[in-house]
C-alpha cells in the first residue's frame, strides 16, 4: 500500500523561496511508486487554515521541506507533535536549540566541540558596548543574524570601520546578532543520517566557491561554480571530522538527518552550525551528499520515511 506523504512548503521566513525549490527537487527525486504526495503550503501570515487541511489529509508522514523561521525552530514540529502526525527529522528541543546559533555553540562548547570564539550582541546596542570587545577578540570578524540561515544577513567585518554596516545588516534578519571570530580555513561539510541503532555519517565534503569567498546565498543557490566534492583532507582527519559532526548531532538531540558545517584550519575543525532542516534544493548539500555517497535523493528519503515509521 502507498504512504500518504504530505510536504509542507513555505513558510514565512527569509528561506521561503528556497522552500520552494527544496520541494520541486523531493517531487522530481521521490520514488512516485511508494508514495501518494500531497503539497501542503504554509502562508506567509499566521493562519490556521493550512492546519485544518493537515488535519483532513491527516497524512501518514509529514517531510517538510521548510526552512528557517518557525518551519525550522520546532515550532511547526510542536503543532505536528500536538496533532500526532510523524514526521521526518529532528523534534521541537533540538530544532529550536540548533536555530539559535549562541545557544547551540554553548551547548557544543561545554562538550568539548570546537567552535569558534563569538559575541551576542542586541541589534540596537550601542557601538561603545561591544567595539572594545570586538577589538580584543580581533577582526576579520563574521557578522550574523542569531537566527538566520542560507546566509542571509551575513557578512565580514575586516576592521572597525565595517562593524556597523554589518551589524546594520545582520539586523534586518534578527534582533539578536552574532559577531563570531572569522576562522580562515577550509569549509567543509558533512551530513548525519540515523540508523535504527547508529548514526552514518556520509562522506566529507569540500566546498569551494567560485571566487575563494564565503558560502554565501549566490554560492549557495545560484552559481552553478560553486563546488562541492569529496574532500581531499588526509583519512585520518576525515575520520575525525565525522566523529565531531555525529558528536554534535547527538549533544544537540537531533533525529532523522542534519547536516553540520565546519571549517577545517590546519589541524583544528571548527563546527559552525548544524542545520536540522537544511536545504534539499537540487543544489543544496543533503541532495548532493546523497549522491556522491550513491544512494541517491529518492533513497535516502525512503530510508528516512522507512525509519521514521518504524521508530513510532
Ligand atoms: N566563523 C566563521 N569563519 C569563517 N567563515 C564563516 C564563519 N561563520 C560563517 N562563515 C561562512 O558563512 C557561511 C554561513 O554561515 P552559517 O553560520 O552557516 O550561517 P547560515 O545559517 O546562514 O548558513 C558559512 O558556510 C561560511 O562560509
Ligand atoms: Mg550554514
Amino acid at each position: 500500500m502507498k504512504i500518504n506523504l504530505c510536504i509542507l512548503v513555505g513558510g514565512s521566513s527569509a528561506e521561503r523561496d528556497v522552500s520552494f525549490k527544496s520541494k520541486e527537487n523531493i517531487l522530481n527525486s521521490i520514488n512516485k511508486d511508494k508514495y501518494n504526495t500531497y503539497i501542503l503550503e504554509v502562508p506567509v501570515n499566521k493562519s490556521s487554515d493550512w492546519v485544518k487541511e493537515l488535519i483532513n489529509l491527516s497524512p501518514d508522514i509529514v517531510l517538510s521541506a521548510l526552512h528557517g523561521g518557525d518551519g525550522e525552530n520546532g515550532v511547526v514540529q510542536g503543532l505536528l507533535e500536538c496533532l500526532g502526525i510523524k514526521y521526518l527529522g529532528s523534534g521541537v528541543l533540538s530544532g529550536a536549540l540548533c536555530m539559535d546559533k549562541a545557544l547551540s555553540k554553548t551547548v557544543m562548547r561545554s562538550n568539548y566541540i570546537p567552535v569558534a570564539d563569538d559575541i551576542l550582541i542586541k541589534k540596537d546596542d550601542p557601538e561603545e558596548k561591544y567595539n572594545e570587545a570586538v577589538k580584543e577578540m580581533g577582526f576579520p570578524v563574521v557578522v550574523k543574524p542569531n537566527r538566520g540561515g542560507s546566509s542571509l544577513g551575513i557578512s565580514i567585518a575586516d576592521d572597525l570601520s565595517m562593524l556597523d554596516d554589518a551589524v546594520k545588516e545582520a539586523g534586518k534578519y534578527d534582533s539578536d546578532i552574532l559577531i563570531e571570530k572569522y576562522i580562515d580555513g577550509r569549509e567543509i561539510t558533512c551530513g548525519v543520517i540515523e540508523n535504527e541503532n547508529s548514526l552514518e555519517v556520509l562522506s566529507v565534503l569540500d566546498i569551494t566557491t567560485k571566487d575563494g569567498g564565503f558560502y554565501d546565498y549566490n554560492a549557495k543557490y545560484k552559481d552553478d561554480k560553486t563546488k562541492i566534492d569529496f574532500s581531499t583532507l588526509p583519512q585520518f582527519q576525515q575520520t575525525m571530522i565525522k566523529e565531531i559532526a555525529k558528536k554534535a548531532f547527538t549533544v544537540l538531540k537531533c533525529s532523522g538527518y542534519g547536516i553540520v558545517d565546519m571549517i577545517v584550519k590546519e589541524e583544528q575543525v571548527y563546527v559552525i552550525e548544524l542545520n536540522t532542516l537544511p536545504g534539499l534544493t537540487a543544489h543544496s548539500l543533503i541532495p548532493k551528499t546523497a549522491y556522491v555517497s550513491g544512494i541517491g535523493f529518492g533513497g535516502l528519503i525512503d530510508r528516512l520515511i522507512e525509519f521514521e515509521l518504524k521508530r513510532h
